[in-house]
């Protein structure tokens, strides 16, 4: 009785809610002649506060639902639903976001600066798209007058990181024992890895932040460079405490933390000073312009390696190599090298080399990731018996139709190796994860030997007979 009285009730509210995003902006708009400026404002507040309400309902209904139905076979089902559509929602603010970012950035770049341009002007530029013919002017301060509908860029930035940190609650933290921790790299408890965690991210924000506000950063080149290095350490720190599936998700969330802090806390706060001085008449600092394009272009640098990470955690040929931390620093430092080549594309610098070391850095991430194939000749012939046992003893507690692990209530990904058939018809994967990239079974829970994944491999090479 008592879950569906609490979901009447936040089904109720969040009716409530959605009706009061259609009946408030009308209520504003037939009452704002008779407001003063300070009602106004707070009706803009207001409304803004409506939408929060909306998502901390829906987040609330979420962690009802899983209230009700953990330890239940519907756990692992509510789980996946909420991993897709929290999965999509970031992907899809994170488009708007970056899409935006790059478009920006190309504005910045291609803009012409010199021919035709007003007094007033840094420079203008024509653009065909969508069947439309659009011409924009970017201004070197700002206008005289600010106008009354003046287009932000910030939820995009905002809803990707809060959608993001979601999943990584959804995926790792609330998984910490699968997911975060591997007892293999550092034994520590699932709390003390979530500390860690986000402890980490707030510390690389001030470090990053202090650097950019000390004298370092007129130095591009070296202040480049020792971020860089800087990035590499927690790369470095972030594989030697949590899995490395985690390190590298830790690492993405990291740089993307740092981008939408530069936006909440720089680029945000700068436009709005200057909007505030423009409106006021008073001399705009042109510093401040200044600091949030440099934020800005840090950014754009960031999102080819946050998107790799981001994908990468798909692909356990890239986190399963020996020094996780040297794989990601390379494939991040040639990504942003193929950022760098286009930025400089745009702005018909043409460079002969930035883009073909990028890509051979990215070349020598695939080489060095590449499986070192156990040389050991097969002398015996493996008998399916044999092979059976070590699968029955080392993965059905997880692949099976009635896992037994503590974590995991269904078979992961739907893998299943119950019956003679299952393993036959999976040996390929079987070999790709259990023999050359060694990440199953996943953190080696259940302790194979290197000698059983010989067998293994020894059975699947010589051609995996049932008999
Ligand atoms: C502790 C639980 C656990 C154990 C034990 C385990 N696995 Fe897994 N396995 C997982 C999880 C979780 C995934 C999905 C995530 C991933 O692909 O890394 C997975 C994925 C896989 C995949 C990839 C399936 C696909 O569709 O890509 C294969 C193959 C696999 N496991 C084989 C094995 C084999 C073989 C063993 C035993 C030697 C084993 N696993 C032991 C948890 C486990």
């Amino acid at each position: 009785m008592m879950p569906i009285v609490v979901f009447a009730f936040l089904g109720f509210l969040l009716l409530f809610v959605i009706l009061g995003t259609y009946a408030l902006p009308a209520f504003i708009r037939k009452n704002q002649s008779r407001w003063s400026g300070v009602w106004q404002e707070a009706a803009g507040l207001a409304f803004n506060y409506l939408y929060l309400l909306l998502i901390l309902l829906a987040l609330s209904i979420a962690g009802f639902a899983w209230y009700y139905v953990k330890n239940t076979p519907w756990e692992s089902h509510l789980m996946e639903w909420l991993n897709i559509i929290v999965r999509v929602m970031h992907f899809t603010f994170g488009i708007a976001w970056i899409g935006a970012s790059f478009y920006f950035v190309f504005l910045e770049n291609a803009l012409n600066r010199t021919e035709n341009v007003r007094d007033e002007l840094a420079g203008n530029l024509w653009a065909v798209h969508g069947g439309g013919f659009y011409y924009l002017e970017k201004y070197k301060v700002a206008p005289k007058e600010i106008p009354k509908d003046l287009h932000w860029f910030k939820y995009e930035a905002y809803f990707t990181w809060i959608s993001g940190f979601s999943l990584l609650f959804i995926v790792y933290y609330f998984n910490a024992e699968a997911m975060l921790i591997d007892k293999n790299v550092l034994d520590i408890s699932a709390l003390q890895g979530i500390g860690i965690g986000i402890s980490s991210f707030v510390a690389g924000w001030v470090v990053y932040d202090q650097l950019c506000k000390s004298g370092w950063i007129q130095y591009g080149l070296a202040f480049a460079v020792f971020g860089f290095i800087l990035l590499t350490g927690f790369a470095f720190f972030y594989t030697h405490v949590f899995s490395a599936r985690a390190a590298y998700i830790h690492f993405g969330a990291l740089i993307g933390t740092l981008m939408v802090a530069n936006v909440f806390f720089v680029i945000i706060p700068s436009q709005k000073a200057m909007v505030k001085a423009a409106k006021e008449g008073k001399p705009l600092d042109p510093s401040l312009g200044k600091k949030a394009l440099t934020r800005s272009i840090h950014n754009n640098y960031f999102t080819l390696p946050v998107l790799f990470v981001m994908v990468s955690n798909h692909f356990p040929s890239t986190f399963g190599y020996s020094y996780p931390w040297l794989s990601l620093a390379i494939i991040s430092l040639g990504a942003a090298g193929v950022k760098h080549w286009l930025n400089l594309k745009e702005k018909k610098q043409q460079s002969v080399w930035v883009m073909p070391v990028s890509v051979l850095l990215l070349l020598a991430a695939a080489f060095i990731t590449a499986p070192k194939l156990n040389p050991d000749a097969c002398e015996d012939k493996v008998r399916f018996a044999e092979v059976n046992a070590i699968i029955q003893n080392r993965c059905v507690s997880c692949h099976s139709a009635k896992p037994t692990d503590d974590v995991f209530t269904r078979a992961p990904n739907g893998v299943m190796y119950d019956t003679p058939e299952q393993i036959l018809a999976k040996k390929q994967l079987i070999m790709q994860r259990v023999v050359i990239t060694k990440n199953m079974p996943q953190n080696n829970k259940t302790k194979i030997t290197e000698e059983e994944r010989n067998r293994i491999r020894c059975w699947i090479e010589s051609g995996a007979s049932l008999d």
